[in-house]
């Protein structure tokens, strides 16, 4: 059985203060939620401590946005799974396209975090997707692929979340069709040896879209930037139709 994930990606969004105010209003509107949904929220570092607490008791899991490879050391900036897991945190995005593209981030480095991730009981929630160019080029296949394999290097399958975000989705409100999302992944899920992973669609994912996802069988879940900002919006995410 696969699991069903919706996760928000908050990104570089609310102080400590803004994170409580959310989940006044958020908490109980997910209070009800099918138990059969995992509902997530994937906080700045500095918001994870005081959100820990207040989401003491409650169905809602704490996610991060990044993972260091090494347990410590001399990495300025960056961030160790032992420093996330005290924090109550028990998932992290990886190789968002984001710090792909800002940042660095490489197949190989994304590889190394997601072990990283897995080593400290955390479940990485893995990142893939293609540029429009590379759509337009007729290269999607072939992108997400060197993705998978090269980012699933001697990772567990049974502790992974992969999220599908064609990069040319993000943050555009330019959704891409619910059937292609299927289709793509589907592609992902040939290329894995466990058949359980959940794999999420995320770009420009909001109420009013998310019926439509959620019906295509191979989607699991969605991760979502802009549209879990709201609580509203995002409990209506949450509690699909
Ligand atoms: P978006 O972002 O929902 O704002 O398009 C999705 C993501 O980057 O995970």
């Amino acid at each position: 059985m696969r699991n069903i994930i919706i996760a928000g990606n908050w990104k570089m969004h609310k102080t400590q203060a803004e994170s409580q105010e959310f989940l006044q209003h958020f908490k109980p509107l997910v209070e009800e939620t099918n138990p059969g949904r995992e509902v997530v929220l994937c906080a700045p570092f500095t918001a994870l401590g005081t959100m820990s607490q207040s989401l003491h008791g409650s169905r809602i899991r704490l996610g991060a946005q990044n993972i260091h490879w090494e347990e410590q050391g001399a990495y300025t900036g960056e961030i160790s799974g032992a420093m996330l897991w005290e924090m109550g945190v028990q998932y992290v995005v990886v190789g968002h396209s984001e710090r792909r593209q800002y940042f660095g981030e490489t197949n190989e480095t994304a590889n190394l975090r997601v072990i990283a991730a897995q080593k400290q009981g955390l479940i990485p929630i893995l990142c893939v997707g293609e540029t429009k160019a590379q759509r337009d080029a007729g290269e999607t296949e072939s992108v997400i692929i060197q993705q998978i394999q090269r980012g699933l290097v001697n990772v567990d399958q049974t502790q992974l979340v992969i999220a599908y975000e064609p990069i040319w989705a993000i943050g555009t409100g330019d959704t891409c069709e619910a059937q292609e999302a299927n289709r793509v992944i589907g592609v992902i899920r040939a290329l894995l040896s466990h058949p359980d992973v959940t794999i999420q669609y995320g770009g420009s994912v909001k109420p009013d879209n998310i019926d439509e996802i959620m019906a295509q069988p191979e989607i699991d879940g969605a991760l979502v930037g802009g549209a879990s900002l709201d609580p509203q919006g995002f409990a209506r995410i949450v509690n699909y139709q």
